[in-house]
């Protein structure tokens, strides 16, 4: 016989607050239960401990009917693991994970930011009604209203709930928080939309290969890129996420083969039209993070400003697969920050090159323009999120231990970071959570 329960998983390892998420926990549990209905409240550290409670309550009959996580979230959804080693399901992973639902099941997600991005892709590809914050969230002794809790006592009463606060409106807002004046932000509800949704550059291909026609534009990814090179011309690069093939077509003369790929199929139809006179350059449509290659076919790796895009480990087991193992991985992407006092030398210099890039590139700032304004580009947005710097530091330098990323230009809100693995040798053990 089924019967049917509420889940409550939260995490008390990665970064701060642990303590108080069991606390929340706790107290959502005794609501809950008030009812008769049986809840099942656990702690849950990793990807696969998770995978494992899912594969255990179906063994013994129980789907889930009320869904709550809660911790830490970073854009592209829950975080697991520590902050030395963070883990998170990748899109593609949220799409393989059997989760044993009921009929009608609801999903809350109690984590900063869930709302944005994760709630309605969770919802899409899990089927089920999903709920998140959109700002970020805080601990508050009040249910209704944001409360400072001060109390040391572990049974007391504790809320997590989403709420404006100084990072997202400022130092007035978090007086206003302090003072009582903050209420809590009520869930936003996502029903699974029907359909197809395509999520990728398509719709906006043409007018992104009108800007990106040639890759030095992006001068400072470039000149990293060539600095980052082996010095051995004999290699044989993957581009993944390579767009329109820009990035390719200026190395071509420079390495034995390149081999493009991306999820968008209107940009691999530019890449192969830039790129008819480079025999040694070709491109494949990808529908997931599989490389289509054999072991140890490539000598270099690029991901240039897609790897926020990625379904990180498992794009990671794939790369280190298909690269020679003193083969590397060149990352380079934008993230989001806001600089910090001691980066105002290095914003500036970085403010002043971008005045001088304005004047030297001006059709280049204008097909920007009409890219930029374009309906279609946000809505991809929409889908396609940009990630944080810590979120995507963590991950890479967890992955590659010992190894730093570097900051190579920075803005007041985002910056782009980058990094070298010197050597595939050089990766820790990646951990998927689908076979
Ligand atoms: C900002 S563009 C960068 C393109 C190119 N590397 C460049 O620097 O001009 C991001 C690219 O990542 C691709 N992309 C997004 N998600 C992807 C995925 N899951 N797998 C492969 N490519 C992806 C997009 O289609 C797009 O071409």
């Amino acid at each position: 016989m089924m019967s049917e329960i509420i889940l409550i998983l939260y995490t008390t390892k990665y970064r701060k607050g642990g303590d108080k998420f069991k606390r929340v926990a706790r107290t959502m549990k005794d609501e809950l239960s008030s009812n008769g209905s049986e809840v099942i409240s656990l702690s849950i550290e990793s990807k696969a401990e998770i995978k494992e409670i899912f594969k255990t309550l179906a063994s013994q009959n129980k789907s889930i009917k009320e869904f709550h996580f809660i911790g830490h979230s970073g854009m592209y959804g829950p975080m697991y693991g520590t902050v030395a080693y963070p883990e998170q399901f990748s899109p593609y992973e949220l799409k393989k994970l059997v989760i044993p639902f009921a009929h009608n099941a609801k999903a809350y997600f109690h984590c900063c930011r869930s709302a944005r991005w994760f709630a309605p892709y969770f919802s899409r590809v899990q089927n089920v009604t999903t709920f998140g914050y959109h700002w970020y969230t805080s601990f508050s002794s009040n249910k209704a209203r944001y409360k400072l809790d001060v109390s040391k006592d572990p049974f007391k009463p504790l809320y997590c709930f989403g709420c404006p606060g100084k990072k997202s409106h400022g130092y007035l807002t978090s007086v206003k928080k302090y003072l009582g004046l903050v209420k809590a932000e009520p869930l936003k509800e996502f029903k699974p939309e029907q359909g197809e949704i395509d999520s990728t550059y398509n719709s906006v291909a043409e007018l992104y290969n009108n800007v990106f026609q040639d890759i030095k534009v992006r001068s400072d990814e470039y000149k990293w890129i060539i600095s980052h090179l082996p010095k051995n011309k004999d290699i044989n690069v993957l581009d993944i996420g390579c767009g329109n093939g820009a990035l390719l077509k200026e190395l071509a003369n420079k390495i034995t083969s390149g081999t493009g790929v991306d999820i968008s199929k209107n940009l691999i139809r530019f890449a192969k039209n830039n790129n008819v006179k480079h025999s040694n350059l070709q491109f494949e449509q990808l529908n997931g993070p599989e490389l289509p290659f054999k072991d140890n076919t490539f000598d270099l790796v690029i991901s240039m400003l897609s790897f926020r895009y990625l379904d990180w480990d498992p794009i990671m087991k794939e790369i280190q697969r298909v690269t020679n193992p003193e083969g590397k991985l060149l990352i380079i992407d934008m993230v989001t920050a806001p600089v910090k006092l001691t980066e105002y030398p290095q914003l500036l210099r970085s403010k002043l090159k971008h005045y001088i890039h304005r004047i030297r590139y001006k059709a280049f700032y204008k097909n920007l323009r009409k890219l930029v304004h374009n309906p279609n580009w946000k809505g991809m947005l929409k889908y396609n999120p940009i990630r944080s710097e810590h979120e995507m530091k963590w991950y890479i330098e967890s992955r590659f231990p010992g190894r730093k990323v570097e900051v190579i230009n920075i803005g007041y809100n985002a910056r782009i970071i980058a990094f070298d693995t010197e050597s595939m040798e050089n990766i820790k053990n990646i951990n998927l959570s689908y076979p």
